[in-house]
This record gives structure tokens, C-alpha cells and sequence, in this order.
């Protein structure tokens, strides 16, 4: 035993919701190599060797159930990563809502235990989460999977932008009554980071913060430089960290905030706004 074994994962159990692409495939990489024995779950064909895969559509709570009850055993981490991009069907359930129900399912059948913990993707678009709490707050009080459905459908809430709003916090008001249950929960923030979505909508989300990459000399980000976070935050190591989002957009929104660069103030300013 050394005192970094806190980072690795030898013998735990790993989930990775959105395991087959991108942020959530690079987490799976890097989780085998910490140790941890994967359950990669997807809509998607997860083709990784070394990795148990479970086919899930969060769209469809009948699908979050079955994968849930399919699993034999505990779970150490449980990695909420899959997402999608403004005009994909079902958006609100993907991003949020069947995430939130997968997490629900897990504690309530104790899968997740004491020591546990969930590490979910944000984004640039829940940034303003806490200017927007007593809004979004509203939402979350509709635990429920097809009445939060419903209500994001009846208030026009099923956009991007509202679904990483309500991850944000989400993060946040569960976590204490999370760790009463010895599990916890943060988020990642990731800045523009090269993976297929992002491709495929490269003209808004890759172009996003490029002057402030080109200032200070950085590509954007890569899966794997989001997924080392994430994983780190799931470990035993950041067993003192919960409730939190990490902003891990190499500095800018830290820039806006702080007014050291002056392009990325009225961004920050856009963020902050009340949607
Ligand atoms: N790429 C970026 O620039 C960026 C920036 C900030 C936040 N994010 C967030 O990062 C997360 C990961 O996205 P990514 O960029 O790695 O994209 P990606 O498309 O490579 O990965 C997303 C994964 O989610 C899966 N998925 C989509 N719909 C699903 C469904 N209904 N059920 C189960 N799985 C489903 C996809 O098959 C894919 O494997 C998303 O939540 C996204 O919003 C991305």
C-alpha cells in the first residue's frame, strides 16, 4: 500500500453512462488503467476490449431500469457522461433527467454505497447555475422521470443550455443528502474538447474560446485531459470533495471572472445572465 494508491482503483467497480465515444470512452481508458473493473453502458456499440458492455438509451426509462437491475454487484463510481447537442429528440432526458433517474435507482437499490461516488459532465452552458437556481430549482423539485419529462416539454426547458443548469445543481443540493448515504457527487465544466459531438458542431462549440487559446498557446481540450479530472474526483483521493463543479476550461471563465482577460469578461457576463 502506498499513500497514491488513494488515486487508483484496483478493485473497484466502475459505471461509464456514455462510455462508447469521446469524454466517457477516454474515462474508460483511463479507469482500466487505474485498475477498476468497467461496465461501459451506451445507445451507442461500445467496441473497447476489457470492458463489460450494457446497451442503454437514457431517453427511455425502461432502459435505465434493465441496465440498473442488470447489474450484479455494487458500484464504486458511476460516471454520468453521455450528452448531446441541441436538436437531438429527447435532449432534457439524455443530458439530465435519465441520469438523474439512473442515480436515483442506484441509491435506492444500494448499489451505491458508502465510500461511492458520482462524477458527472457539465459544460460551458451550466456555468450560470447559480444565478439561475431559483429557476432551475423549480425543475428539479420534479424528481419523478416522466413528470420532469413533462414539465421540461410543457416549460420549453429541453435546450442545452437548461440541461447543464440543472446538472450544476443538481451537484450541488445533493450533496449532502448523498454523503449521509457516504456517497458523493461532483460535475467537470470541460472548455471545448475535440471529441465526435464536438465535431459535429464544430462552428459554435470548437470556436468557442479560440482567441483565448490562441493568446495563451493551447489546442483545445482533449477527452483524455477531461477524463483524468473526473476520474480523480471519483477516487478515494478526493474523498474530501463533493457537491462541486470543476471548471476545467484551462483558465478561461477564471480569466472572464477576474477581468485578467478582457475578451472573456462579457462572456462570463453572457453566462451569468438569467435564462
Ligand atoms: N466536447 C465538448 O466540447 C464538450 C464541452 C462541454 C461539455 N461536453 C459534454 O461532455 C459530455 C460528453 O460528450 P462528448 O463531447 O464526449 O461527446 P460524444 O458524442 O463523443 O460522447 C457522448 C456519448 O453519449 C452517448 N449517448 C448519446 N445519447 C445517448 C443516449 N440516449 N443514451 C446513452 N448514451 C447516449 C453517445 O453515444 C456517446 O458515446 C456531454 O455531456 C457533453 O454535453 C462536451
Amino acid at each position: 500500500m502506498s499513500l497514491f494508491d488513494a488515486y487508483r482503483y484496483d478493485g473497484r467497480r466502475a459505471v461509464v453512462a456514455g462510455g462508447a465515444t469521446g469524454m466517457g470512452a477516454a474515462v474508460v481508458d483511463v479507469l482500466l488503467d487505474a485498475g477498476a473493473e468497467v461496465i461501459a453502458m451506451d445507445r451507442a456499440e461500445i467496441t473497447r476490449d476489457g470492458v463489460t458492455a450494457v446497451s442503454l438509451d437514457l431517453s427511455d426509462k425502461a432502459s435505465i431500469e434493465a441496465a440498473v437491475d442488470g447489474l450484479d454487484g455494487p458500484v464504486d463510481a458511476l460516471f454520468s457522461c453521455a450528452g448531446v447537442a441541441d436538436g437531438t429528440p429527447g435532449l432534457e432526458r439524455i443530458n439530465f433527467i435519465g441520469h438523474r433517474h439512473m442515480i436515483d435507482r442506484m441509491v435506492d437499490k444500494e448499489l451505491l454505497g458508502r465510500g461511492s461516488a458520482i462524477g458527472m459532465i457539465s459544460s460551458a452552458a451550466g456555468f450560470g447555475w447559480e444565478e439561475n437556481l431559483h429557476n432551475v430549482e423549480q425543475y428539479l423539485a420534479v424528481r419523478d422521470f416522466d413528470e420532469a419529462t413533462a414539465w421540461a416539454q410543457e416549460h420549453g426547458r429541453t435546450d442545452y443550455l437548461w440541461s447543464k443548469l440543472t446538472v450544476n445543481a443538481f451537484v450541488a443540493q445533493e450533496a449532502m443528502p448523498l454523503l449521509k448515504k457516504g456517497i458523493r457527487i461532483n460535475a467537470t465544466l470541460p472548455g471545448p474538447t475535440t471529441t465526435p459531438l464536438a465535431k459535429a458542431n464544430a462552428d459554435t462549440w470548437l470556436t468557442f474560446a479560440e482567441d483565448y487559446r490562441a493568446e495563451v498557446g493551447i489546442e483545445a481540450s482533449t477527452p483524455l485531459e477531461q477524463a483524468y479530472p473526473l476520474v480523480f474526483l471519483c477516487s478515494p483521493a478526493a474523498s474530501g470533495i463533493t457537491g462541486i463543479t470543476v471548471v476545467s476550461d484551462a483558465g478561461y471563465f477564471s480569466s472572464g471572472t477576474s477581468k485578467a482577460y478582457q475578451p472573456a469578461v462579457d462572456a462570463v457576463g453572457f453566462m451569468r445572465m438569467e435564462f
